[in-house]
């Protein structure tokens, strides 16, 4: 259905510009911060394996997906599955997967916007030079004290939140290929030079043994479901983001190609991150499994004793909070330009109303680490946590499935077809099935098993 060649929100100049953004989206807090510490408490190589099935089995077919169904609907997600779930599903309540995805995109700000101001803090830190020479004690004691203050984690948040939400009113085209291009290699410059310093420190060998030793029976019954969560996650499927950047993307350009790219380089910044961290972490002594400060104490240690550490360290927090940013700016964008389409405000006004709702939501997540960190919505979850667990492991997968059974089922098959560049035949059926069947029953299996049916069955 290619009645618009162009979205009325704007386009990318070229396929160069589409990598970018999508690549800047998809590399953030989820590869740096996140993968390395969840991979800690998940017990390693085994949790590593099940997230890069993840990745290929269904992060891959479905992110096809997303950025197919986006450019054959030019709107925001919510108007692409209003109109394509009309024209080939029958119904307009396809058109709900577009709104819950935008729901879940702010909700997942609320709590990344957090750590996005943890990341700031550090910057500032480190230019002030205030590791140099540091133990793991005072590490571990830095980031304590610093998450323990509500105000202080308060401050960083709502500085992060200005910012995104000043980037954001102005249009995403500007700036984010200047930020994604530039900072993207140097990042992972940095993340290089920490696993060097590892290397040197003597770690690397246990992290290496630790990230890709497959040993099942460490594995928590939560892990399946956790990794799989994450591969969405990492990957931004799932709520739309993927989608509205498909949305902008020329008809000439292949989609299938520049999946590829965009889930290889996510992946090895994340592998790339992990060893990094756990061959600090083990040369130090600190707890792998030690939780979310795992990413700030490490590499902090590293570059605090490092010959011109705290400049290394004050750049590497600086491409951390830009990767940070560009992965924030996608996280607004499903939601924006649905209310742009609804109500013909101005981007400009829509982003700074987002923003204030982010803001508050995230105060949630702000106190989980200090003042609330009693309170516990259920089962011994903060609000941080809770927010965590359902958009990641809940949403995005169930997000994903059904984006992958509209394309695969409802979308025609010549269409797809003219989207990928491919003609009828073996090629197209295969994908065709990938998305539509094997990647949704890959998901339906992890649900079942975290449910517990598949033991019932078993019994
Ligand atoms: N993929 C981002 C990360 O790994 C997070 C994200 C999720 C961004 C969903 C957009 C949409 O940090």
């Amino acid at each position: 259905m290619a009645e618009f060649t162009e979205s009325r929100h704007g386009m990318w100049s070229n396929r160069w510009l589409f990598i970018l953004a999508a690549t800047g989206s998809a590399v953030g807090l989820g590869n740096i911060w996140k993968f390395p510490y969840i991979t800690g408490e998940n017990g390693g190589g085994a949790f590593v394996l099940i997230y890069l099935i993840c990745i290929a089995v269904i992060g891959i077919p479905i992110m096809l997906a997303e950025v197919t169904i986006g450019r054959m609907g030019r709107l925001s997600p919510y108007g692409t599955m209003l109109s394509l779930g009309q024209k080939f599903g029958g119904t307009k309540y396809w058109s709900i997967l577009g709104g819950v995805g935008a729901v879940t995109g702010i909700t997942i700000l609320s709590f990344y916007a957090v750590i996005g101001g943890w990341v700031l803090y550090y910057v500032f830190r480190l230019l002030l030079g205030e590791f140099n020479g540091a133990d793991s004690e005072f590490v571990e004691g830095a980031f304590t004290s610093f998450v323990g203050s509500w105000w202080q984690v308060a401050g960083w948040f709502t500085l992060f939140m200005v910012i995104t939400t000043s980037i954001v009113a102005r249009g995403v085209e500007k700036g984010l290929e200047i930020a994604v291009k530039w900072t993207m290699p140097f990042l992972f410059i940095l993340l290089l030079v920490v696993l060097v310093y590892g290397i040197f420190e003597g770690g690397f060998g246990r992290a290496v043994s630790f990230m890709f030793t497959v040993d099942f029976s460490v594995l928590k019954p939560s892990s399946i479901l956790e990794a799989m969560g994450h591969a969405f996650f990492t990957l931004s499927l799932g709520m739309g983001a993927i989608m509205i950047y498909g949305a902008y993307v020329p008809s000439d350009v292949s989609l299938r190609g520049t999946v590829y790219i965009v889930a290889a380089a996510d992946t090895v910044v994340a592998l790339v991150a992990g060893l990094a961290v756990f061959s600090i972490a083990y040369a130090y002594s600190l707890d792998p499994a030690g939780g979310v400060g795992l990413l700030f104490q490490t590499t902090t240690l590293a570059f605090g004793n490092l010959p011109l550490g705290s400049f290394f360290g004050f750049l590497f927090f600086l491409t951390v909070s830009f990767a940070t940013l560009t992965s924030a700016i996608s996280l607004t964008e499903p939601i924006i330009t649905w209310i742009v389409e609804a109500t013909n405000a101005s981007r400009a006004r829509v982003s700074i109303l987002i923003g204030i709702v982010v803001w508050v939501l995230g105060l949630g997540s702000v106190f989980s680490f200090n003042i609330w960190s009693d309170f516990h919505l259920v089962e011994g979850k903060t609000i941080f946590d809770f927010l965590d667990y359902l958009t990641q492991a809940w949403l995005f997968p169930v997000g994903g499935l059904l984006i992958g059974i509209f394309a695969g089922f409802f979308l025609p098959k010549s269409a797809l077809g003219e989207q990928w560049g491919i003609s009828e035949g073996w090629k197209l059926t295969i994908w065709t099935l990938l998305i539509g069947v094997v990647a949704p029953i890959c998901v339906l299996i992890v649900f079942a098993g975290e449910i517990g049916v598949i033991s019932l069955v078993a019994e």
